[in-house]
């Protein structure tokens, strides 16, 4: 029993699963969506540290000659993340040192269009290394990625179900989703950061963020994720503001002022 009542995943099936890491230690989980950018839960992010992303193993832990680990150079967080009495705006991205090239190993996860919406009840996948039981130790959650099914949950009915188990309004806020499993499967402490994903005609998208959770793989209380739809013209907007400030785009920018002028001075 894995993630919480997962199994092992297989190699290469989940290519844009990475370990967010502070000193090759795994502290969340998040996904490759670009070359240099890779997507995460704020949660995850607490201070400055050195972070590191590993990615193209299933292994956490152990370096197979498929893996991949770069420093992460930039970190932006969502400026209304809170996690006062509920947890809302739990969506991070990290720029990476470097692009990684694309393998069989690693590939990057598709975004949702805009006008996406993920219909209720649709089977999804939540991977992970993050614990398999809400009682376990961290320390002792699995070296080796995880996957369960999440059948989805709109945010308002989540609501109504949070709100008749516990007498709380609006735990679910605007831009998350939750994901359920009858036989209780569900991320926990760990995956947090990590992927969503459900399949449309051969292509996976990401559609939600491990965000948070009561307890986990609790009968009867979904757990709920950042709605990576919702968050799609934040996520361009971060990335077309963070390349515009590129040097290799502002040297191409440069170029393109000063072509124009040499050749005025040229007979
Ligand atoms: N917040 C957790 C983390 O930091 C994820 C919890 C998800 N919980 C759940 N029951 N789905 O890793």
């Amino acid at each position: 029993m894995r993630i919480v009542g997962g199994v092992p995943a297989a190699e290469k099936k989940w290519p844009w699963q990475v370990s967010l890491q502070i000193r090759d230690t795994h502290i969340c989980g998040a996904s490759l969506i670009h070359h240099q950018w890779v997507l995460t839960a704020a949660h995850c992010i607490f201070g400055h540290f050195e972070y590191t992303v590993k990615m193209g193993d299933i292994n956490v832990r152990h370096g197979a000659h498929t893996a991949v680990t770069v420093p992460v150079r930039d970190i932006v967080v969502h400026k209304y993340y809170y996690s006062i009495g509920t947890i809302s705006n739990d969506i991070a991205l990290a720029l990476l040192e470097f692009p990684v090239n694309y393998s069989s190993h690693i590939q990057p996860i598709c975004l949702p269009e805009k006008t996406f919406k993920v219909e209720s009840g649709k089977e999804c996948w939540v991977t992970g290394w993050g614990k398999r039981e809400e009682s376990e130790p961290s320390d002792s959650a699995p070296f080796h990625l995880q996957e369960a099914e999440q059948n989805i949950i709109h945010r308002q009915k989540c609501n109504e179900i949070f709100q008749r188990k516990l007498s709380r309004n609006d735990m679910v806020t605007e831009g998350a989703l939750c994901g359920s499993n009858e036989r209780g499967k569900d991320s926990c402490q760990g995956d947090s950061g990590g992927p969503l994903v459900c399949e449309y005609n051969n292509t996976w998208i990401q559609v939600g963020i491990v965000s948070w959770g009561i307890g986990c793989g609790r009968r009867g209380f979904p757990g709920v994720y950042a709605d990576v739809g919702y968050f799609r013209d934040w996520l361009v907007a971060q990335v077309n503001q963070a390349s515009s400030l590129d040097p290799v785009a502002l040297l191409t920018f440069g170029l393109l002022l000063v072509l124009p002028l040499g050749t005025l001075v040229t007979p």
